[in-house]
């Protein structure tokens, strides 16, 4: 439909796109691709340019087309390597949008993906040839400090956005949130997939202070859901249905994006602000005379994090290999949600008492004046993988497997590797495992611990360097319990159990339940696997907009 000529980004691609559209007709497949039943562009199948006006008219917001200047920049991943190209991008800009997006793909069977902020390390929010309903714009934000739901008050945010935003109007009203540490993270795939932040030893997963969600369903339907009714709403008649049945809200948190609806809005409980207390800790891995100082380091605080460190205590625990050098440095990024002095501020004494000459401390007037340090990391090339551990994970086969693979040549791989262990536990593990849809390693755990390898793909390949990590990805699992979903790796032969323990079952039933025609789905993502099964790209052409002729 939309004609559009290549800009110089996409030119590679065309290239690409002409072979496999020739081999594609001459194949004979027309209508549907054979495996998934979606109609992909260069098929017959497809909406008419008409269709496609027609359709654009009908909006609020605004569509972008591969010719647009826009589309490199909606398109492209915080995560490059998983940069993949839509057939067209729907910009919407109100829940009528969405919900016409929805039945404008069911009409033409079209695969539809969603993305708030492209953040999806695997490419969850995005796929060659697919219509993407791009969410960013829908930033309504509504404080109510006056709820009947949580004492300290609610906030009801749209998905598209970023948590920088919302931390800075809540601090207007000297209230914080949980959400993520990156600035540019959105509420949408970060709230589905459990959602861990900085202060949540405090105050729980995003999912345990979530109230409300207001989702647009594979039907075009609209539903209210909360853990005591779901509330539907006919998009055509404006008629209401009220349910007791809660199952999709179970769902939701932990379940995973793209999975069972759209979800438009989500209202979360809000926390009373407070003074906080930042501290940085650094030790060398080995120094100069190659000793091992970084074990003696990591063991003293991680053994702290296992007993009696308090929930106000929360942060991270990152690891990084030194540029071509067999070291590297632990970082401890640490923060204390109450004030100095006081009896949790001390629970860390232990580890301070041996650190205290390699670490800084500094007040913090709220949660804004703390998180505004923090940098997010844009467009990486890079593999990332995750396990949660557990109290009693970190043993000296773990600490020998860590130094290994940070430290290790990486079988002559230019790879650079990294970690970053979220600390959880605390108030997290309060909820019981079987309450929400998350993996219960994370109701156990400690530690959600992610690694990275990052290499420059001009200067070196994909595919070894995947290989590579893919099995350190493998045995880091060995370590923990399960794997988080918003921190994946691609490479995952037992996802279901690692990512939601035995919750599958229960998830893939609610999912057969509300979208039965698989009309979202996704890598490694609940269902993905049956009736209809995910293929990451189309064996047709993946933005060729001319028709496939003659075939039948
Ligand atoms: C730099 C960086 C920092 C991060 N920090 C944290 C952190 O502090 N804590 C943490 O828990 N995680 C963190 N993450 C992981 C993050 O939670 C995931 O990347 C998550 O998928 C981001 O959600 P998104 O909506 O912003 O991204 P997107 O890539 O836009 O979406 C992710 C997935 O959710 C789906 N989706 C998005 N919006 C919706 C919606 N409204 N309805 C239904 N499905 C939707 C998409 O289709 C996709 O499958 C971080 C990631 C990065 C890259
Ligand atoms: C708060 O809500 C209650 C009940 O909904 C209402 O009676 C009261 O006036 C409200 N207070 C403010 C300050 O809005
Ligand atoms: C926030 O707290 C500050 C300091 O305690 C106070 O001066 C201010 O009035 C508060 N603002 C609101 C909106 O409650
Ligand atoms: C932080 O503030 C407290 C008072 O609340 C003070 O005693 C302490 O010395 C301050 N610490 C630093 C590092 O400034
Ligand atoms: C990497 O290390 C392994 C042993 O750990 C060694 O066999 C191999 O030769 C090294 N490769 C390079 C390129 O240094
Ligand atoms: C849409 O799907 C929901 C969930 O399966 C269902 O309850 C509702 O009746 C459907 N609406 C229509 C109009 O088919």
């Amino acid at each position: 439909m939309w004609k559009f000529k290549y800009t110089k980004t996409l030119a590679l691609l065309l290239l690409f796109a002409v072979v496999t559209h020739a081999s594609a007709a001459s194949s004979g497949q027309c209508r549907t691709n054979v495996q998934d039943n979606f109609c992909w562009p260069g098929q017959t199948c497809m909406p008419t340019h008409q269709d496609g006006l027609d359709f654009a008219a009908s909006l609020d917001g605004d569509i972008i087309t591969p010719t647009d200047e826009r589309y490199p920049i909606v398109t492209i991943m915080i995560n490059t390597r998983v940069t993949m190209f839509p057939y067209v991008v729907v910009m919407a800009e109100s829940v009528d949008d969405v919900i016409k997006t929805v039945k404008f793909a069911n009409k033409f069977n079209v695969r539809l993906t969603i993305r708030s902020s492209g953040h999806d390390y695997i490419g969850r929010s995005t796929g060659d040839g697919t219509f993407q309903l791009n969410l960013e714009k829908m930033k309504g934000l509504e404080v109510k400090l006056n709820s009947t739901r949580n004492a300290d008050g609610e906030l009801k945010a749209q998905s598209g956005n970023s948590w920088i935003r919302v931390y800075t109007e809540l601090n207007k009203v000297n209230r914080t949130i949980i959400g993520g540490s990156a600035h540019t993270v959105s509420m949408g795939g970060y709230t589905l997939g459990g959602g861990h932040s900085p202060i949540g030893r405090k105050f729980g997963l995003a999912i345990d202070n979530l109230l409300e969600v207001e989702m647009v369903l594979a039907n075009g339907s609209l539903v209210y859901a909360t853990d005591t009714e779901t509330v539907y709403v006919d998009h055509d008649t404006g008629a209401r249905r009220i349910s007791q049945n809660t199952d999709i809200f179970w769902a939701l948190r932990g379940g995973g994006g793209a999975t069972f609806g759209i979800v438009t809005a989500f209202t979360y409980k809000i926390h009373k602000d407070s003074r906080m207390v930042k501290l940085e800790c650094i030790s060398l891995i080995k120094d100069e005379s190659g000793k091992d100082v970084g074990r003696a380091f990591l063991k003293s605080f991680n053994d702290l994090l296992s007993t009696t460190l308090a929930p106000e205590w929360g942060g991270y625990q990152m690891l990084e290999q030194a540029k071509g050098h067999t070291t590297g440095g632990v970082v401890l990024l640490l923060n204390h949600f109450g004030e100095w002095g006081s009896p949790s501020f001390h629970t860390i004494d232990p580890f301070l008492n041996k650190y205290r000459a390699q670490c800084q401390l500094t007040n913090k007037t709220d949660f804004l004046d703390y998180e505004k340090d923090t940098k997010d990391a844009l467009y990486t090339n890079s593999y990332v993988f995750n396990t949660l551990m557990q109290p009693g994970g970190f043993t000296d086969a773990f600490y020998e497997f860590f130094y290994d693979m940070l430290l290790g040549n990486h079988s002559g791989l230019p790879i650079q590797m990294g970690c970053i262990g979220t600390l959880i536990g605390g108030h997290m593990n309060d909820v019981q495992p079987d309450v929400t849809a998350m993996n219960p390693g994370m109701r156990t755990g400690v530690m959600s611990l992610t690694c990275w390898g990052a290499w420059d793909p001009e200067k070196a390949g994909l595919k070894p360097e995947e290989d590579y990590i893919a099995q350190l990805a493998d045995r880091l699992l060995t370590y923990g319990q399960g794997t988080y979903f918003n921190e994946p790796s691609a490479h995952l032969p037992n996802w279901k159990t690692d990512y939601w323990g035995g919750h599958y079952d229960r998830l893939l039933s609610i999912k057969r339940q509300w979208d039965p025609d698989h009309v979202f789905t996704c890598l490694h993502c609940v269902g993905s696997d049956t009736t209809r099964p995910f293929a990451q790209t189309p064996q047709q052409s993946p933005i060729l907009g001319t028709v496939v002729e003659n075939c039948g």
